[in-house]
């Protein structure tokens, strides 16, 4: 059926050109490569991103599936996933954006970071600098939704610009139970 409107952002304008790095501050966001699959494997050890991700990563082969559907997921157009590179190349975090519905011209901000480097800036930084990027290629809303009892990752979102828009009652399912949820968002044009 037509639609009475035109796809916000051109079908086609991601899957059909390579992944790009995008620089913030001193941290290179870059796409993930094989090679990084040990850093995924140690990021999903820990107990904290445990507990806020849903997924499991338990083994090296594992890690580079989950590597591999990131880069398919970017030639889908679905979701596009960084690493957070520190200077010196060191990987600290994970900075995503998913749900990418390039025809309402929308996505859902996602991160973690490295318990060692974590309170040093790192996922406001990678946020603000991934919401340029998403902004720059005509995106117009960025959503991020946390557990309410995520303060690090509300304090994070108030940081990057995402206004706080409400609370989505049990709306994700943890190990723990079901969580009510903050929604914050960004649209094109916010300060
Ligand atoms: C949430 C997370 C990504 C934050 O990464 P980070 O690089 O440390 O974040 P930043 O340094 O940019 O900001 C963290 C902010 O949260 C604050 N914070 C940290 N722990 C907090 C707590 N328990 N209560 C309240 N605020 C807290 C910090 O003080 C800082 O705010 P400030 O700069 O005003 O002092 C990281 O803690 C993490 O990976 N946690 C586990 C996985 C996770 O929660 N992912 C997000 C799911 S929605």
């Amino acid at each position: 059926m037509p639609r009475r409107t035109d796809p916000v952002v051109p079908v086609g304008c991601l899957g059909n050109a390579d992944q790009p790095a995008i620089s913030a501050g001193d941290l290179l966001l870059r796409p993930w490569a094989r090679t990084d699959a040990d850093t995924l494997l140690a990021a999903f050890s820990d107990p904290a991103i445990q507990h806020w991700h849903a997924r499991t990563v338990d083994s090296r082969p594992e890690a580079v599936a989950l590597i591999g559907s990131y880069q398919q997921a970017w030639r889908e157009e679905t979701a596009a996933q960084w690493a957070v590179a520190e200077p010196g190349g060191e990987v600290t975090g994970r900075i995503a954006l998913r749900a990418i519905d390039l025809v309402q011209g929308c996505a859902e901000v996602a991160y973690w970071v490295l318990p060692a480097a974590r309170g040093r800036g790192i996922a406001a930084t990678a946020t603000k600098a991934v919401s340029g990027w998403a902004f720059g290629i005509g995106l117009h809303r960025l959503e991020l939704d946390h557990s309410v009892a995520n303060l690090a990752s509300c304090r994070v979102a108030e940081k990057a610009g995402f206004a706080y828009e409400g609370t989505k009652r049990g709306a994700a399912l943890h190990t723990d139970g079901w969580h009510d949820m903050h929604l914050h968002a960004r649209i094109s044009g916010d300060a």
